[in-house]
């Protein structure tokens, strides 16, 4: 990626030495870099001077006096738009303190310096120079060497000696991170790592949150050339133009408080990514309200939890196309790469389309887990420990692996004293909303995701602790007796459900980028869930592929062969689950759902019946294919 280069703030840059070090080089190749005026202080010399000079006469103070006063006047002038770099000998002290009169605090002092012979040689294969090679030792005896400079030396090559300069100077910072919490300090660090000048900001709360961007600077080397800030002001100044700004604060009314204080300090074309689990229909309103302002808003699901944001996430980018394309080299630089080398992260659409799309990959996050929470039920039921069901699920993973299964055989083996940890948790179920807006987003499509219900539905009643604590007393339920369904049946079952998640959460999306016209492409989405995400899995890899020739699973041959080879194993289990009272809402779910689906001639005419007798909503016939409605008059003989 080019690094695009811009002082943080208006600096002169002096650079100084003896006659024939290189500074007009340096400062000629420095200037091109940070695309800043350029100025030979040769060139302000009196034509006096000039003449003095190449008699071989060495100048005098008295003869410096002007020169070096309109060197400040020109540095002065500059300072007043632009920074700038002027190639000055700049010998004594007292010269430089001419030079730098009224502007000290702006101006940056570079000092080339090499040995004797080294710069005589130089000089001596210089032609139109009216400086000759033996004023050079008079030049050597005159210069006071500074102190405050950063100090190069010119052994190396012009193109290294610029770098050196560049590390060292007030840089704006290329990208802005605003929110220190645990997922912004680790998109930091990533950032970092990948050699991106980011800027940090944390608010400052009396007392609750001081210093947050400054102390965590400190921690990390990596963090070393990031500039922190508790101040907007000047944490937007410290930006390059046009500005690339992430929020990572929590999702809600704290997102439209940041940007209306960030407002006031944006500049037209300015871009601001949303990088937390945000509502899709908020981070719309908020692309069109900051449309309105001349400011873009990229609304990007971020997945990966702490470790995927430091190490690579999977990151799903919605909003203005064009403007994605400012942010795009930080966001690929910092995502997971799939198989191939390529980022996991890839412009999903228009609008809240990417904010969207994280929502269901939270919907299939949720019936992932419920669906190695119904396992670890059925499991649990046949008398395994934790580690017996590690053991069991260890098996599973050579068949098709997933992120969420290989953790839940690590948490299953992580023990506290001589009792497994997962034992001593309270069987009660958080959620942050993804899951709940999900539903609300399938219900007002009308798509039946009823998996993602499931799951979020089964996390709800796990809330009524004390109630079914209570119901348990009340009816008893024989959960006691050890299922009969095999190991096989069970891994089976689980795979008909993992496959029938992935159909409802592919297929809600499809149906969401019709009725949006955001022009989704699955395939895609599934290869930038291939890795980073929570939900990265060998059955997404497939499902990259399978996507490229169709939308719909169920129309794909391997997928029709896979179902029918599990169907039986997933009744049985179901079955087994019911009669042992057991309580595993997703696989039933699954096989529930399948039934329905394949059924050709549903019990839905009877609603239809139902709904035209009390409310005359009227019904369409079987043998009328012209798409007319009927009443019937029901209690008319
Ligand atoms: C991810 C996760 C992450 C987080 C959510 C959902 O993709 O990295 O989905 O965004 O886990 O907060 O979690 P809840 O279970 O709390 O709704």
């Amino acid at each position: 990626m080019k690094q695009a280069i811009h002082l943080a703030k208006p600096t002169v840059i002096f650079i100084m030495g003896v006659s024939g070090v290189g500074k007009s080089t340096i400062g000629a190749l420095l200037a091109k870099q940070l695309e800043i005026p350029f100025f030979d202080a040769d060139d302000y010399h009196s034509e006096a001077n000039i003449l003095k000079m190449s008699q071989g006469q060495p100048l005098t103070d008295h003869d410096r006096h002007d020169w070096l006063h309109a060197l400040n006047t020109l540095a002065v002038a500059q300072l007043k738009t632009n920074s700038c770099i002027i190639a000055c000998s700049a010998l004594k002290a007292s010269y430089r303190t001419i030079l730098e009169t009224t502007i000290a605090a702006a101006t940056k002092w570079v000092f080339l310096h090499g040995s004797f012979q080294q710069i005589k040689e130089r000089m001596q294969h210089r032609s139109h120079h009216f400086m000759t090679s033996d004023l050079l030792q008079s030049q050597f005896d005159t210069l006071e060497i500074p102190q405050n400079a950063l100090s190069i030396d010119i052994h190396v090559s012009p193109e290294e000696m610029v770098a050196k300069i560049q590390e060292n100077l007030p840089l704006k910072a290329q990208f802005g991170l605003i929110g220190l919490g645990v997922m912004g300090k680790s998109l930091c660090r990533n950032l970092a790592q990948k050699g991106v000048r980011i800027s940090m900001y944390n608010r400052h709360v009396p007392e609750v949150e001081e210093d947050i961007a400054i102390n965590f600077k400190k921690e990390f080397e990596e963090l070393s050339s990031a500039l922190p800030f508790d101040d907007l002001p000047a944490f937007v100044n410290s930006l390059k133009t046009p500005r690339k700004i992430m929020l990572m604060v929590n999702a809600g009314t704290a997102i439209d408080a940041v940007i209306e204080n960030l407002l006031p300090f944006l500049s037209q074309g300015d871009s601001i990514i949303d990088g937390g689990n945000s509502n899709y229909k908020k981070t719309k309103e908020r692309f069109e309200f900051l449309k309105s302002k001349g400011i873009h808003f990229i609304g990007a699901g971020v997945s990966g939890g702490e470790e995927g944001a430091l190490k690579g996430p999977s990151i799903m980018p919605g909003g203005n196309a064009k403007a994605y394309q400012q942010v795009q080299p930080f966001l690929e630089r910092i995502a997971a790469k799939d198989k191939n080398g390529v980022p996991c992260c890839s412009y999903v659409g228009n609008e809240g389309s990417g904010h969207f799309v994280k929502m269901i990959h939270n919907g299939i996050e949720y019936v992932e887990m419920q669906l190695l929470a119904d396992v670890y039920t059925l499991l649990k039921a046949k008398g395994n420990t934790p580690d017996q069901i590690a053991d069991i699920l260890e098996t599973w993973k050579s068949t098709k692996n997933s992120y969420l299964l290989e953790i839940t055989c690590t948490i299953l083996r992580k023990k506290e004293g001589d009792d497994w940890l997962v034992n001593k948790i309270m069987d009660t179920a958080g959620n942050k909303g993804t899951g709940n807006w999900a539903i609300i987003a399938t219900a007002e499509l009308g798509v039946p995701s009823t998996l993602i219900a499931s799951a979020l539905f089964a996390r709800y009643a796990s809330f009524y602790k004390a109630e079914r604590v209570a119901a348990n007393k009340q009816f008893n339920p024989q959960q006691h007796t050890a299922p009969k369904s095999s190991l096989e049946d069970l891994h089976k079952a689980y795979q008909f459900a993992r496959i029938i998640n992935h159909y409802q959460g592919f297929k809600l999306i499809q149906e969401a980028s019709e009725r949006f016209k955001w022009a989704l492409n699955l395939s895609e989405l599934a290869r930038i869930w291939t890795n980073g995400c929570i939900i990265r899995s060998d059955y997404m890899i497939e499902l990259a592929t399978i996507f490229k020739t169709t939308h719909n699973l169920f129309a794909h041959q391997n997928t029709v062969q896979a179902l029918k080879a599990r169907k039986s194993a997933i009744q049985k289990v179901v079955a087994e689950s019911v009669l042992h009272e057991l309580p595993i809402p997703s696989i039933s779910n699954a096989i529930h759902f399948f039934t329905g689906y394949t059924t050709a001639n549903s019990s839905a005419n009877l609603l239809q019946a139902q709904r035209d007798y009390f409310g005359a909503h009227t019904y369409q016939r079987k043998e009328d294919d012209t798409g007319q409605y009927y009443h019937t008059d029901w209690q008319q003989h």
